[in-house]
């Protein structure tokens, strides 16, 4: 309670504090040339995510707002490739507290393996950084927990780039269930197809291993948990769960370590030709003398020990109910969804393998009880993840403040999206309904809390 801070008393510091700057124009000046101050950005984690998202791209688009001063990988030569490739001029490191020390960063970037992102958010932010990390903001309950109690001590602040709800289907459904459009909300259905080429990439990289990415409830679900913890608009409360691994994995007659050398090539759907694609062969191919990683892993590898079909039920503060699924080798890519609501239902769907030339919109179909039927039509965005990752980046780095769809992401919903995905996991294991409640120190709330961050 105590930390609370009032509509009165925010309205009464603000006033005091506009008094004291207006009393000292040092103080204006100073504040001025923060607001005017490049971001010292480093980034953690020199993979494909990084360079595709997080480094040349913004240094071009936001030059005037960020500048890159220190990189940090445990794979040397992917390091070098990855500064090449940005062509920056920063200095590189093999080891984090050496770049933190000697950088000191004011916004580190975390794009390393799932299980790892704790060490890096948390000593991140001892070491004076706020953070931006990439989904999952970490893999188990424990390690989530000490994130929210470093962010407390430290007073930095973690954002999570959950991307997917800023594409503006997904912002339009948003929008939709506010309007009241079918009235109290009480249920979803929601049905996520990962095909046979996405889907399978899973399972040939680090992903496989529940100890890397904390199997596909975690790593992937964790942005659907996210999608519907926003749109329905209160905490999760309880989650049941099942799963199992019977196509991928250990479910082929034959397997080899990975594709290159494989011997089974001519029979196998899932061979995948690495040697085609440019930059993984420099990124990982190049690279594997450092670290042996193979990112054309066998998908039928015996050590796979994460599900590949999920359904669970999720119950939310509010009484909502979710029914969910994700399935790993689907001959297209996408999902569905439908809203009930006491009043009608919204239906929308993505077919994401087909060309976007093809599917110039994406449609909702609003349906009120003994009334009309609309079919609303949302316009494509052009940039990754259904146009989500041009708008996150304008939010994180091109100082757009304005946030009213509650599209930006703290670290609360970071935490309380990976929960449903921990609690589902541990359901799964144990065969018993799992109580976010029991995971967190969070106070779960019927109506939800949004944190700008
Ligand atoms: N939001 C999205 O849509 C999206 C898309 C892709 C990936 N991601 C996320 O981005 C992150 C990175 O994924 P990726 O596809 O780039 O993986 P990747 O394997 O290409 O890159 C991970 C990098 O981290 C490095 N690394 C691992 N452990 C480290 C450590 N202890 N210290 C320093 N470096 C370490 C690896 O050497 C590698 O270069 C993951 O958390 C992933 O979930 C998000």
């Amino acid at each position: 309670m105590n930390n609370r801070i009032t509509r009165r008393d925010f309205i009464a510091t603000g006033t005091a504090m506009s008094g004291a700057l207006l009393l000292n124009p040092l103080n204006s000046l100073a504040s001025h040339a923060n607001a005017n101050k490049k971001k010292r950005v480093a980034i953690v984690g020199t993979g494909s995510r990084a360079l595709g998202m997080w480094s040349k791209d913004v240094q071009e688009t936001y030059s005037d707002k960020v500048e890159f001063v220190g990189l940090c990988d445990i794979n040397p030569g992917r390091l070098e490739f990855f500064k090449k490739a940005c062509g920056f001029t920063c200095p590189t490191f093999n080891d984090f507290e050496k770049m933190m020390k000697d950088i000191k960063p004011d916004t580190l970037i975390v794009t390393t393996v799932d299980a790892t992102h704790h060490e890096f958010i948390i000593r991140g932010m001892e070491l004076g950084a706020n953070i931006i990390t990439e989904k999952p903001m970490t893999t188990d309950e424990e390690k989530c927990e000490a994130i929210l109690q470093a962010e407390k001590k430290t007073g930095k602040k973690v954002t999570v780039t959950f991307n997917y709800r800023y594409s503006p289907h997904r912002a339009k459904l948003y929008e939709l269930l506010r309007n009241d459009t079918i009235g109290e909300l009480t249920s979803v259905d929601f049905h996520w197809y990962l095909d046979t080429s996405h889907g399978s990439d899973y399972f040939r990289r680090w992903h496989r291993l529940k100890e890397k990415g904390g199997t596909l409830w975690v790593h992937k679900a964790t942005h659907h948990f996210d999608l519907l913890n926003w749109w329905i608009e209160s905490d999760p409360a309880e989650v049941y769960a099942t799963g199992a691994l019977d196509f991928y994995g250990k479910n082929n007659p034959f397997r080899h370590t990975n594709c290159r050398p494989c011997p089974h090539k001519d029979k196998c759907n899932y061979y995948y030709d690495i040697t085609k694609n440019k930059q993984y062969m420099d990124l990982y191919v190049t690279h594997e003398k450092h670290d042996g990683y193979l990112r054309d892993g066998c998908v039928w590898k015996e050590d796979i020990n994460i599900y590949d079909k999920m359904a669970a039920t999720i119950k939310y503060m509010n009484g909502v109910q979710v029914s969910y699924s994700l399935t790993t080798y689907s001959p297209y890519e996408g999902y569905r969804i439908a809203f009930n609501g006491k009043k009608g239902r919204i239906d929308a769907w993505i077919e994401e393998s087909h060309p976007i030339e093809e599917r110039p919109y994406d449609e909702i179909v609003v349906n009120k009880n003994f009334s009309t039927r609309e079919f609303i039509q949302v316009s494509q965005g052009t940039s990754g993840h259904g146009g989500g990752d041009r708008l996150l980046k304008d939010k994180i780095f091109g100082g757009v403040t304005e946030d009213p769809l509650h599209q930006s992401a703290s670290v609360r919903d970071g935490a309380l999206s990976i929960l449903v995905g921990i609690a589902a996991r541990k359901s799964c294991e144990t065969g018993k309904p799992i109580k976010l409640a029991d995971l967190t120190s969070l106070e779960l709330g019927v109506k939800r809390q949004f944190v700008q961050s």
